[in-house]
Order: C-alpha cells, then structure tokens, then sequence
C-alpha cells in the first residue's frame, strides 16, 4: 500500500488537479503583490502587539519589526502590518526562489500528503532516499564524496561533519578553522565560530587554531596564512583532525578569494593527514555551481562537505575512507517530508532551469548588482558604497566607513524603506545581501534605487 500512496500522490491525476487548483488559488492571492509598499495604519496596532508578544515570550524582541503573514511573490513579502518588502535575505539564506514559488508549494503540498510530517533516521520514506540519491549523485560527479547524511540544521551537519573527522583520525582533537569563521552555534560550534561575543559566559575549550583568510590588499596574504598553517601543525603535529574552511567568509564578511589562495593550504594538509572540510551550508546553491568547491574547483580534495539553508534540511557529505563506524551518528529527526520535497524541487529548478554556469542566471544577477553598486559608489553615493562584491548571488558593500552604529542604522533604515539585508564581517561591517535567484532585472534596480535613497538620506 505505501507503494500505491506514493503512486498516488505523485501521479493520481486528481491529486494533481487538487494540487494544481490550490496552487492557482494562492497565487491568485500572492499575485496582489506587486511591489514595495509602507505599513497599513489597520494593520499596525495588531502587528505591534504580535512583536511585544514575541519579545515577551522570547525574553528579547525582533532584530527588524518582521513578522511574515504568510504571503509573498518571488523577492517579494507581505507582512503582517501590510507592508511589503523586498526580501534580499531569505530568512539568511533558506529561500533561493523567494516567496510563493508555484513549484515549490506544490512540491511542499505532496511531501504533506505523505503519511508522516517528520522522517528519521530509523524508518525513511522514499523522499529521504530520492533526495540522499540526487544530492550524493551531483556531489559525487567532481569529488570523491560519496555518502550522505541528513540532519537537522547547519550547525547539526557540522556537528556530524566533526565527529566523523574526530573519529577517523582519532585521538586527534585540534581544528584549524579560518578567522572569523561562522559554523553555527552549538557547544563545538560556537568554539569554531570565531566571534567571543557568540559564546559569552562559556567556557574556553581552545581546541580551535586559526589561521588568516584571504586579504586581497595584501600581495603576501596567500603566503602568510600557510606559514601560520604550518606553525600550527609543527606545534600540534598528529594532533590535529581536520581543516574547516567556508569557500567564501559569509558572516566574515563575504570577501572572496581565489583557488590559488585554498590549493596550497589543502595539499599541506592533506601531505599530513588533516581532514578536509568545506562548510557550504551558506554558499551551497549561491555561487554559480550547485556547490562552491565546483566554482573553486576544490572537489578532488575534500573529504567532507556540509550544506543546509536552501536543501532544507542539513546534510553531511562523506568519502568512502570517512565513512564512520556504526554508532557514531543518528538522531531522531532527519527532516520534514514537505522540506525534503521542496528541497528538491528547488535543486531540480537550479538544474534544470538555466541559473548554473558562467553565462547562467545566478552570475548575471550578481553582474547586474554589483555593477549597480559600483555606480553608485562613483555617482550619487560617492565613497559610500564601497568594495562591492562577494560570489554568485551572495553579496556585500562596505555602507559608508563600515562603522557599526553607521551600518546598523543604514540597515534600519533600508528595512524601513523597503529592502531587508542583514550585515556581515567586522572592522569594516558590511551589509549583505543573500540575493533570491527568481530576482528580476527591474527589482534589483529597485534595490539599487532604495539603497541610493537610503544613504543619500544619511544616518
Ligand atoms: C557557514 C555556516 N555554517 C553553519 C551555519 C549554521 O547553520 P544553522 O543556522 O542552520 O544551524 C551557518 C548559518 O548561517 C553558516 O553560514
């Protein structure tokens, strides 16, 4: 019978003409949107009293008055005090194709058909193991990974991605990890994460060594961080279980750097041993490749990868050498039934839809913003839109001297003007964009035209 349920959510044709229907009706809905607008004075008094009460009730309120009512149209949202805005940060990055996209509520509407919401590890339903196949299959094709698995969340992929290093090249205990590093916020990851004011009170575990990422201003910065490398593995020689790295910064302030600046750094590590982790929970799905070790051409390399955010669910890659003894991971949860569906249709659109490559979508987008930052950086907004950049559709600007009470009030203002970005690095903080790929032409000119507004205004 399970067979026949799953034939007949997939392909029962009035199943399908339900699901059409109600896709219909809710974009009819979400059609309504059309672009940015203000707060609507009806709404505002019960908006208001949702944010104190999710103040109250998480004892510190919202970082921006944000509380979805559940519609939106590609980049753009509705919210619960009426007004609609431009969303360039996706929930940090969770909704590549934006608000409402008719594939991915249909996609979400069969995994609800399912007979369970939640799947484990214990007894997976065909979704869990469509999407291990295709993810391992594309994660595959230019690396040795081989295996993987699911989790919960970023933080949890890491988790996993560390116990298998640990393990395989035990008793070894140290991590190199870049500076200013983000992987999340458990015990471990908070050490990982290179950010005290994330782990306040706690206590210091100092099994994290950390080595400079990329400094285009510096000619000698590739050379440089593998001297601090190699004097971290002279000092901790076979002590040392693996190297994570982010292929691009994302909270350390979306600064790129090129494959010359990882290859030397990988092959010293690998000469001895040292476990080579990408975490591309931020950067998978947003460089121009499915993966950033494809853009960077790192694959060869790595022994694990973990990703999150727009698969919605957390995931770990592993090679057929890191495979880890039975016991080591598990977990109740591995995933919703409905994430795991619209996870995939989201990474079967990426591929199938033309947004990879160098001539894709995804790279166009981010010549069109960046270029549009540029300009303004020499024209209206002279000086105060500084060093634009990042990769693919994750981009960032330095808001006049990337001071923090300079940029947080930018980033206010530009929320309350209609675009939401959030910031990202430090000394200079940046704002950061975490760009929607069903993003229009017209609607990045728009962001443009209301980050022009929002610095010419001044904060
Ligand atoms: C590079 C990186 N690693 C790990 C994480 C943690 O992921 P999560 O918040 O899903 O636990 C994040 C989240 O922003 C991230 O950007």
């Amino acid at each position: 019978m399970a067979h026949l349920l799953g034939q007949l959510i997939n392909e029962n044709p009035q199943i399908k003409t339900l699901i059409d229907n109600l896709v219909t009706e809710v974009g009819k809905v979400n059609q309504q949107i059309k672009g940015i607008q203000g707060q609507s004075p009806e709404h505002k008094e019960r908006s208001q009293k949702m944010m104190d009460q999710i103040a109250v009730l998480r004892g510190r309120p919202l970082h921006y008055p944000y509380i979805g009512s559940g519609a939106g149209r590609g980049p753009f949202v509705e919210l619960e005090d009426g007004s609609i805005k431009l969303d360039l940060i996706n929930g940090i990055g969770i909704h590549l194709f934006g608000h409402s996209h008719p594939k991915v509520i249909a996609a979400a509407l069969r995994g609800a058909l399912s007979d369970v919401i939640m799947q484990g590890n214990l007894e997976p339903n065909r979704e869990y193991i469509e999407f291990s196949e295709k993810l391992a299959r594309w994660a595959g094709e230019k690396s040795r990974l081989k295996h993987v698995w699911f989790s919960t969340c970023g933080t949890m992929a890491n988790e996993t991605a560390l116990k298998i290093a640990r393990q395989k090249n035990s008793p070894a205990r140290f991590v190199i990890g870049f500076k200013n590093a983000f992987a999340g916020r458990s015990t471990m990851m908070a050490e990982v994460t290179d950010n005290p004011a994330y782990r306040v009170g706690l206590p210091e575990y100092n099994e994290v060594l950390r080595i400079s990422f990329y400094d285009k201003r510096n000619p000698r910065s590739a050379e440089n961080t593998l001297n601090e490398l190699k004097e971290h593995v002279a000092k901790h020689e076979n002590n040392i279980c693996c190297f994570v790295f982010e292929p691009m910064l994302g909270e350390g302030g979306y600064q790129p750097a090129p494959r010359e600046f990882f290859v030397p750094l990988l092959e010293f590590c690998k000469s001895k041993k040292i476990a080579l982790w990408a975490d591309e929970v931020q950067t998978f799905t947003r460089t121009g490749e499915l993966f950033a070790f494809e853009t960077l051409d790192l694959g060869q390399y790595l022994d694990l990868v973990t990703i999150a955010k727009t698969a919605q669910v957390g995931a770990t890659f592993y090679t057929e050498e890191y495979n880890p003894k039975p016991g080591l991971i598990a977990g109740t949860f591995s995933g919703t039934t409905v994430a795991m569906r619209a996870g995939m249709e989201m990474l079967d659109i990426l591929k199938n839809e033309n947004y990879l490559g160098p001539q894709g979508r995804i790279q166009k987008i981010h010549r069109r913003f960046v270029d549009g930052l540029n300009r303004l950086n020499e024209t209206s907004c002279k000086g105060k839109v500084q060093d634009a950049g990042g990769m693919g559709l994750m981009i960032a600007f330095t808001p006049f001297e990337g001071k923090k009470e300079q940029v947080d009030a930018f980033l206010k203002k530009l929320f309350v003007n209609g675009v939401i970005a959030f910031p990202c690095g430090k000394d200079p903080l940046r704002a950061r964009f975490l760009v929607p790929a069903i993003i229009q032409d017209q609607d990045i000119d728009l962001a443009l035209e209301i980050i022009e507004k929002t610095i010419i205004e001044g904060v």
